[in-house]
């Protein structure tokens, strides 16, 4: 037969971590979002999805320098290909990427670089990654697109800085 005491202390063994977990998850929490600036890739505007060709930044698809080590993409994705397939940046670059879809939902990820997002037609998916180390990043559709979803890739080639 247990005493009072002890039933006490097995209830404060399990509220005790019970408070202790969430308080720590809104520490985490708090901290990488406010601390190191750890967001949800964001949502960056809308575009027509029929006439998405017309509206900047996607009437000049491709790779712009905008700042010392600072590059944007816009990129639009399509069935089954990523436009355009292949952009280029030297190593130590930050480069912004905005994309969208012209037709049905896509993904767009780059497993080493940590990019992971979903492309929506008519919604403009703004990501960001450092790209530190020269070599070549495949850039992935990991959503379901349709017959030749598993074909649709591209890269990112990160030159070695000159
Ligand atoms: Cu595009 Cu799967």
């Amino acid at each position: 037969m247990k005493s009072g005491t002890t039933i006490y202390l097995y209830e404060l063994a399990w509220i005790l971590p019970s408070i202790a977990l969430p308080v720590g998850m809104l520490v985490a929490l708090a901290v990488t979002a406010f601390g190191a600036g750890i967001h949800l890739p964001s949502d960056a505007g809308r575009v027509d999805p029929t006439r998405v060709t017309e509206q900047p930044p996607f009437d000049r698809l491709g790779v712009r320098h905008v700042a010392p080590g600072q590059y944007e993409v816009s990129m639009l994705a399509q069935v089954w290909a990523f436009g355009p397939g292949e952009i280029r940046v030297p190593a130590g670059s930050t480069v912004h990427f905005r994309v969208t879809s012209k037709d049905v939902v896509h993904g767009f990820w780059i497993p080493r670089a940590n990019v992971n997002v979903m492309v929506l037609p008519g919604q403009i998916a703004h990501v960001e990654a450092r790209f530190e180390r020269p070599g070549e990043y495949p850039i992935i559709c990991h959503e379901y697109c349709g017959i030749a979803h598993h074909v649709m890739s591209g890269k990112v080639i990160v030159e070695p800085r000159s």
